[in-house]
């Protein structure tokens, strides 16, 4: 990680709202980095923080092998936050109690900051609504500190030892539901840690950039583009900082939605200059893909075709020893995570094994920035907004859109009823309310009557998603007119389709893809 604009240390004791913390100090201009609590305060301190926050996190201070951190932390001179355990835990390691309270609380609750309060507390109403999701609290608080904000049930809502600027709150500032968490959060930055402020993607783009060229210099470097907004993002970065010394190899494996490769070769090759190299191997995914129904199997097929096709159109540019790839910031984190809910999460592998495979330097110009980041820095090096608002789509494509056997002739009817969909929701305002939509092709087909005859005929279900972070998801309620429309478009327009329905299912226990 780098060192060069300010930074703050997020510390995670496994907290599903780490995240969180770090995108909201982000989004006030500060940069910041999450490190697993068991890295211990070496780590933290080779990042040189201007301040130090350490997460919630689903233990109690009392559990056995409860996460924790070397007290010497707080030794550092540095102003430390803790939020909900973090809080806890700095109670703990400095001589207060923490006990079970009597009512657990969850939920939003409202809090009194104490009068005459100091930074970062002035960032507060006296009368706030906070958002608290905690079993134990503080009953005796460590030398010296003092209590600035209480509630009903909870007498510590809120402490600090302002002379070695030591913080605690037991709400969550970074979630929403907390009205003053964002002024909160900045006072603790500018008045508190004393930041600057200033981290904007422009100079990100600028830093990133500077750090492609000095890891690859002269030398060529290949990537795999594959139409979704990370990889695009990624290539148009690349071609910005190196030029033609940057090739995106665009694997067409058949599996693309109508359009997708055309559009994504305009906006990169065309609009931007980026060096593009596109194979189109649908022809091998298929086969491969031939009398498949498992949809694992599928997967895997798909995967090992990905991965012979790019190694054998990387053989091309033989002299090139680097691969560079569009990771994210989550994907990195998963994996660093402290155990707890976000350590849990699933993550999918679309192009697994590929650099151990390839023997190559991975370039990873994304890898410190979250999806919505990614975005702003994508429109920053002129993506189209089309392009950059993309909803997520799987790397199978989709092949884990049709149930049952994958054929040219079921690709060509899901892409078009999936385009139909697409297309509507986009004309009526409703593709960026929603998370994700997709059209399904079931495996069953149907009676229906066409004019005077009978039809037997395929079923497409629509399925639209709202969710913050894609672990659990709602359906969207989507319109019944917008429904009804979409619904007879797809049965006039595409043959092969007399049925269509709406997916009301929520995640868990459904899935977002059928598979
Ligand atoms: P599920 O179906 O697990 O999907 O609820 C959650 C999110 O993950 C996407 N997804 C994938 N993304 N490669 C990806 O990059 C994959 O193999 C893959 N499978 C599912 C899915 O579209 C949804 O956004």
């Amino acid at each position: 990680m780098t060192t060069e604009h300010e930074t703050i240390a997020v510390v995670d004791f496994g907290s599903q709202y780490t995240q969180l913390i770090a995108r909201r100090i982000r989004e006030l201009g500060v940069y910041a980095v999450i490190i697993s609590c068991e890295k211990g305060v070496e780590e933290v301190k080779k990042l040189q923080p201007i301040g130090i926050i350490l997460s919630g996190g689903p233990s109690s201070v009392h559990d056995d092998g409860a996460p924790s951190i070397d007290p010497a932390i707080f030794k550092l001179g540095l102003p430390v936050l803790g939020i909900c355990y973090g809080l806890q835990l700095m109670a703990h390691l400095l001589g207060g109690r923490v006990i079970p309270s009597k009512h657990r609380e969850y939920g939003r609750r409202a809090v009194n900051v104490l009068p005459n309060s100091r930074p970062p507390f002035t960032g507060l109403s006296a009368e706030t609504t906070t958002w608290m999701s905690h079993g134990d609290q503080i009953e005796n608080l460590p030398d010296e500190f003092k209590v600035t904000a209480k509630s009903d049930s909870c007498p510590v809502a809120a402490m600090h030892r302002e002379a070695d600027r030591l913080y605690g709150v037991q709400f969550h500032p970074e979630v929403r539901h907390t009205t003053d968490g964002t002024p909160f959060l900045k006072s603790f930055l500018y008045d508190v840690c004393y930041a600057r402020g200033g981290w904007t993607m422009e100079l990100f783009e600028q830093e990133a950039i500077e750090r492609i060229r000095a890891q690859v210099g002269d030398r060529h470097v290949i990537g795999g583009v594959s139409g979704g907004v990370d990889s695009s993002v990624m290539a148009a970065l690349m071609g910005r900082a190196i030029g033609d010394n940057f090739t995106g190899i665009f694997v067409d494996n058949g599996l693309l939605r109508k359009n997708e490769r055309l559009e994504v070769e305009n906006a990169l090759a065309g609009k931007l200059g980026v060096h593009l190299h596109t194979v189109d191997a649908s022809d091998l995914f298929l086969s491969a893909l031939k009398d498949i129904i498992d949809p694992e199997l599928k997967r895997k097929r798909i995967g090992n075709t990905f991965i012979e096709v790019f190694q054998e159109e990387a053989k091309r540019f033989k002299d090139s020893r680097f691969l560079a790839q569009g990771t994210l910031y989550p994907d990195v984190i998963e994996s660093v995570s402290f155990r707890g809910p976000s350590a849990t999460i699933k993550t999918h592998h679309n192009v697994g094994g590929l650099p151990e495979k390839m023997n190559m330097a991975l370039v990873e110009p994304l890898r410190e920035l979250f999806k919505d980041e990614v975005r702003a820095l994508g429109r920053e090096l002129g993506l189209p907004d089309h392009l950059v608002n993309r909803h997520p789509f799987p790397g199978p494509g989709l092949a884990v859109r049709i149930l049952g056997e994958v054929t040219r002739e079921r690709l060509a009817i899901l892409r078009e009823a999936d385009a139909i969909f697409l297309h509507e929701l986009r004309n009526s305002g409703w593709y960026d309310k929603v998370s994700q939509a997709l059209a399904v092709l079931l495996p069953v087909k149907s009676v229906g009557v066409m004019g005077d005859a009978r039809t037997y005929e395929n079923v497409i279900a629509l399925r639209s998603v709202d969710t913050w972070d894609f672990m659990t998801a709602d359906f969207s309620p989507l319109p019944m007119e917008l429904l009804g429309t979409i619904s007879t478009r797809i049965i006039n327009e595409v043959e092969g389709v007399n049925r269509v329905v709406y997916d009301i299912s929520s995640k868990p226990p459904a899935t977002v893809e059928w598979e």
